[in-house]
């Protein structure tokens, strides 16, 4: 896990109105018009947050030196930074900032002839990159009628709509399918940092807008759970699309970065880790294969696991099935990976569908803290981590337990994680018994 999400992420994760309102379509072809058309004094180029509505200020909070919340604004000058030029040059290329491979993401990078006014490559990941191309918008956005939810057909992207909101971070902070947004095991090799990506926790490290607080005497913070969990199981179908889509391509060599990097990276001569990993495996896997890269979809079973509490139940079944079906052969697999895509959109329509109730916090929780095989990997700990956060364990307790924990991967240890998770879980009773 990268140095700096350790210790800080002391932050209780609140989260925003809940909107789960079906997807709508995102318009390609709108210029974007650059940050500079979002400044000035009446809009949000001032230095504080004084608006009535929203900040006014986001410009400012977006340009954050040295914190999360101004990542976006760096986004474009971190490829010409020491590790952006360590990894070009390992790549073989010239200037990572004129490469569509790296701008996809670091940047709000759209076709010249969407480019309008001031569009600024330099700007980084940009206010449209996220909001959507403003050409239509612009002026009609801070009319006294707008409504964000009524505008998609002129290519305003309502970011209150989790779902919507889930893929457009998703894009980039797992990849796509559009070109340009996918980091390879290549780029990977050439340094490029792991990708780790967690919705609840990583949107209020970016807030540049207010963040709903929970209600007095609320025990649990409901919202957060509910994005936490429709983040996790979007994750989980967007991974299976890029599975797909990738082994389309797949040449000799499948798309390493889509597998589990200790599969591999692990020291073999080590037999102590060896037996350590193979420990407690009920996923389908045979010794020896290789493993997908599958923590998401292990979430997304225990969420279903925690919100149906008959036989419907079918997501860790179509885990095990798709993970058999690697070692076999194109056409079972793909059969496999489809059937547990459906899955994963009906288990989103569900939770989209109704509040969540306390209750099923609980059990999340609980089924996290005795699961081993959401430890397994070190991914699927790292999301642990992030999931007991958003699922308002408290932030001290967690980091004393697990942050060490976690701190470096290639130190990672199965067993050593799930002894200081039932610890963890330990000290949390105690506190719960001492408090009646
Ligand atoms: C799929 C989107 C995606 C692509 C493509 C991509 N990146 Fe990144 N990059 C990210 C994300 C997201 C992060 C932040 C990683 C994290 O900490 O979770 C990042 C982090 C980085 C960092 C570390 C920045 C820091 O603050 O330490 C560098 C340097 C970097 N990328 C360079 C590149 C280069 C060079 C390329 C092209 C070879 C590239 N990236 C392609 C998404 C991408
Ligand atoms: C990484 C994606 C991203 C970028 C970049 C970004 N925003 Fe946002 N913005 C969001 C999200 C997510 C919300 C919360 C939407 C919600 O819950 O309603 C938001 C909310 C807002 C709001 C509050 C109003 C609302 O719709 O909720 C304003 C105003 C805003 N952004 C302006 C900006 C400006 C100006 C920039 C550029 C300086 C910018 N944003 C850049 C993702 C982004
Ligand atoms: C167009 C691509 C893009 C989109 C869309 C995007 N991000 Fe990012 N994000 C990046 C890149 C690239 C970095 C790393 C930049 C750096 O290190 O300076 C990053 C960094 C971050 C960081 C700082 C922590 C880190 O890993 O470096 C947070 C937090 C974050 N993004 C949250 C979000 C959220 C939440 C959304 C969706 C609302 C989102 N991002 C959408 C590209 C994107
Ligand atoms: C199927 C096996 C496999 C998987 C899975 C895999 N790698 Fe690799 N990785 C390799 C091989 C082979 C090399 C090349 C080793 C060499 O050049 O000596 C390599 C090289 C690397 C390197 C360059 C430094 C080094 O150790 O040689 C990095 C960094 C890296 N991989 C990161 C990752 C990450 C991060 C993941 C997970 C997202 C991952 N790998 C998944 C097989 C794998």
């Amino acid at each position: 896990m990268k140095r700096f999400l350790l210790g800080l992420l002391c932050i209780v994760s609140f989260s925003m109105s809940a909107n789960l309102q079906a997807d709508q379509k995102i318009s390609q072809q709108d210029q974007h018009l650059g940050v500079n058309s979002c400044g000035g004094s009446m809009c949000h180029g001032r230095q504080h947050s004084t608006g009535d509505v929203v900040y006014q200020n986001e410009i400012a909070i977006w340009q954050s030196s040295h914190s999360y919340l101004g990542a976006h604004h760096r986004a474009y000058q971190v490829l010409n930074g020491a590790l952006g030029k360590a990894i070009t040059r390992n790549m073989g290329w010239e200037d990572a900032s004129k490469r569509g491979e790296c701008l996809g993401c670091h940047t709000d990078l759209v076709p010249e002839s969407e480019q309008g006014l001031y569009y600024q490559i330099t700007d980084g990941v940009s206010c449209e990159s996220c909001h959507g191309g403003s050409e239509r918008w612009l002026k009609l956005h801070y009319d006294a009628s707008w409504d964000a939810s009524r505008h998609a057909d002129v290519g305003y992207v309502d970011l209150s709509n989790q779902n919507l909101k889930a893929q457009v971070c998703l894009d980039c902070h797992l990849g796509s399918n559009k070109g340009n947004q996918f980091v390879t095991h290549e780029m990977m090799s050439a340094g490029h940092p792991r990708l780790a990506f967690e919705l609840s926790i990583f949107e209020d490290l970016q807030a540049h807008y207010e963040i709903a607080q929970p209600k007095q005497g609320q025990e649990l913070d409901v919202m957060t759970a509910q994005v936490w969990a429709l983040g996790q199981i979007t994750a989980a179908e967007r991974y299976l699309s890029l599975v797909l889509h990738r082994e389309v391509d797949a040449t000799l060599v499948p798309e390493l970065s889509l597998f589990d990097c200790r599969a591999c990276h692990q020291d073999f001569a080590d037999a102590g880790a060896v037996f350590d990993s193979v420990q407690g495996r009920d996923d389908g896997r045979k010794i020896g294969q290789l493993v997908l890269s599958d923590y998401n979809i292990r979430f997304a079973s225990l969420i279903e696991l925690s919100l149906v509490l008959d036989s419907s139940a079918q997501i860790a079944d179509l885990l095990v099935q798709m993970n058999r079906a690697v070692a076999l052969s194109r056409e079972p697999f793909r059969e496999a990976v489809g059937k547990l895509r459906a899955g994963l959109m009906q288990l989103k329509a569900r939770v989209g569908e109704a509040s969540m109730e306390a209750e099923t916090i609980r059990r999340m929780r609980a089924r996290i803290f005795t699961s081993d095989s959401l430890v397994r990997d070190y991914a699927g700990a790292e999301q642990v981590y992030f999931a007991l956060l958003a699922l308002g364990v408290d932030s001290d307790q967690v980091n004393l337990f697990l942050s060490d924990q976690i701190a470096e991967p290639s130190k990672f240890s199965h067993r050593a994680f799930r002894e200081a998770l039932i610890e963890l879980e330990a000290e949390q009773s105690s506190q719960s018994i001492s408090a009646l």
